[in-house]
């Protein structure tokens, strides 16, 4: 079995990969700086985010890298938060890179994750690879995540550069959340409701993330999303149909940004604020979606 090292692999994205990855015959182990709450079927080892440890030895004849470590964006945006939003992004990337100056048989490809909100927010823009990036800090730290993963790449291993939307999973996610906030009837049309939601179902996700794996053929930075994004107003309309809620509260922008501080502490602006975006490459390069649009999304998952 072919061992693929997941870096920031005990969070939502990272246990569902695993698991998608064993079921295709390879061996995941997970690195991460604290230990899995739960017992999880996979090896586990610890690192510090920032330096090279004994981690580096699983890196030997691996078959692949998927870097997804970093602090989650879904918290308030104070100035150490935006800092660490950066910085471990950075940090855990140039550790990777540093190890792998060393390594005798590296892995032949490494996955890096990126996020579809390096686009920005514009509200109406579809973008696709070929657009420019865009304003504020998550196209900042978006770019400088993607630079210093260019900078550190080894010319002998194939990079892949995932540019991710919003995941949607069983297990964690903010579907979890969105599902949370239409039980309570209070899931309608956040502020003008037009901003876009790009998506992606996890499975598509791991799926994608597999065959920039095994298929030598991907290479460079892609829109991982589904090909289906809609506004804020569909996608919880269809939300709520799904889960059988006859009505959900329209939400005002300052009633978000109240709620988002005081209660949900976390980024008003991940509610109020959105992106359209078209995964171009991965449909001309024959990848095929098995859950291409919004409905069959949910339909497996709520
Ligand atoms: N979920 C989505 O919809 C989505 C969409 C696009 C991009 N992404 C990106 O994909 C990656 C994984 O997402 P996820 O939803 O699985 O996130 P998650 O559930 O928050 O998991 C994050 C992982 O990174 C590690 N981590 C957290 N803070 C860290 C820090 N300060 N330094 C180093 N490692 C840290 C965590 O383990 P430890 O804290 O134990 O180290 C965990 O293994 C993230 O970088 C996220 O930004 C996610």
């Amino acid at each position: 079995m072919k061992d693929v090292i997941i870096f920031g692999g005990t969070g939502f994205i990272g246990l569902s990969l695993a698991q998608h990855l064993q079921t295709k015959g390879f061996k995941p182990i997970l690195i991460a700086r604290s230990k899995p709450k739960h017992k999880i079927p996979f090896t586990f080892k610890q690192w510090d985010a920032e330096t090279v440890g004994d981690w580096k030895d699983f890196l030997e004849g691996a078959a692949a890298i998927v870097n997804l470590a970093g602090k989650s964006v879904d918290c308030i945006k104070t100035p150490a938060n935006c800092d660490l939003i950066l910085r471990s992004r950075i940090n855990t990337t140039l550790a990777i890179g540093e190890a792998l100056k060393t390594a005798t048989m590296p892995p032949k490809v490494w996955v890096q994750m990126s996020t579809a909100h390096i686009y920005g927010d514009p509200p109406k823009t579809v973008c696709t690879e070929e657009s420019t990036t865009g304003y504020g800090l998550a196209p900042f730290v978006g770019k400088a995540w993607e630079e210093t993963f260019l900078k550190v790449l080894p010319n002998n291993i194939r990079g892949v550069r995932l540019r991710t939307s919003f995941v949607v999973g069983k297990n964690g996610g903010a579907l979890k959340a969105l599902k949370r906030i239409v039980k309570l009837g209070l899931g309608g049309t956040a502020g003008n409701g037009q901003q876009g939601m790009s998506w992606l179902h996890e499975f598509d996700m791991n799926e994608i993330i597999h065959q920039a794996i095994i298929n030598e053929s991907y290479n460079g930075f892609y829109i991982a999303s589904a090909p289906k994004p809609v506004s804020n107003e569909v996608f919880m309309k269809k939300l709520r149909t799904k889960m059988k809620m006859p009505f959900g509260l329209f939400a005002p922008e300052f009633i978000i940004r109240f709620g988002a501080k005081y209660f949900f502490k976390t980024d008003p602006e991940l509610i109020l604020y959105g992106r359209y975006v078209y995964p171009k490459r991965l449909l001309t390069e024959a990848y095929a979606f098995k859950f291409a649009t919004l409905e069959e999304a949910l339909d497996d998952l709520v």
